[in-house]
């Protein structure tokens, strides 16, 4: 018997290039999602055209027709995810705060990637806040949509160090690749139902996932020696 793919949607913004690493990995047949709509809220999202060429359906409900009417936005978004029989969001670069009306409609089934070592850096210019503030070792962080702007349980983050002479754009783009790779591990432990939410809503635990392999369990920077 086939194993039910998780039909999920994802909200992007932009360029993409999360929806992108999502898309090729529920390429594989025993990814335990399958994505079955991108949806964009700006209609010139560069993303867009990267989904239609790997042949996944795509809507558009512009945020830019809904101002001050967020609960109009996203009843046209619900709309469409009804559409397309979602049961899992996956945000990738969306970059609209949802009402605590849909986080909650959402909730354990709404994931976010975020470019940050939450709860390090919620918002926006993570990695030039990350660079201003010194800190030597930066991230991404994928996590459960809660009501408060990039807060919410984590599933799994990834570490990358801050080096000297970094610029915002260098330190994104190492932790870009971090986000490729860890986005899809932690949308399969979600949609594979592994992701266990506790301490009253405020932690996630995913089961049955590898621990660091002995001597790579920690990242130091500066190396010391
Ligand atoms: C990614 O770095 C993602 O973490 C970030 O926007 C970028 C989107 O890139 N998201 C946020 O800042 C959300 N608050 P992409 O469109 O190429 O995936």
């Amino acid at each position: 018997m086939a194993s039910a793919r998780k039909r999920t949607a994802i909200l992007i913004s932009g360029r993409g290039s999360n929806m992108a690493a999502l898309l090729e990995a529920a390429a594989a047949p025993d990814y335990p999602a399958s994505v079955a709509l991108v949806l964009s809220n700006r209609a010139d999202a560069a993303g867009l055209a990267r989904a239609a060429a790997a042949g996944v359906p795509t809507a558009v409900v512009e945020s830019r027709l809904f101002r001050g009417d967020r609960e109009g936005f996203e009843r046209a978004v619900e709309a469409e995810l009804a559409r397309a029989g979602v049961e899992l969001v996956a945000l990738a670069g969306f970059m609209r705060v949802l009402t605590p009306g849909f986080v909650g409609r959402w909730e354990g089934r709404l994931v976010n990637v975020h470019p940050s070592l939450l709860p390090a850096f919620p918002g926006l210019d993570t990695h030039a806040r990350a660079l201003a503030a010194g800190v030597r070792l930066h991230g991404c962080t994928v996590h459960l949509v809660s009501a408060g702007v990039d807060e919410g349980p984590i599933i799994a983050q990834a570490a990358v160090p801050v080096l000297e002479g970094d610029t915002a754009e260098a330190l994104a783009a190492r932790v870009l690749e971090q986000e490729h790779a860890l986005y899809p591990a932690a949308l399969a432990w979600l949609a594979a139902g592994r992701v266990r939410v506790e301490a009253g809503g405020r932690r996630a635990r995913v089961e049955g996932a590898a621990e660091p392999p002995p001597g790579r369990g920690a990242l130091l920077n500066p190396w010391p020696r």
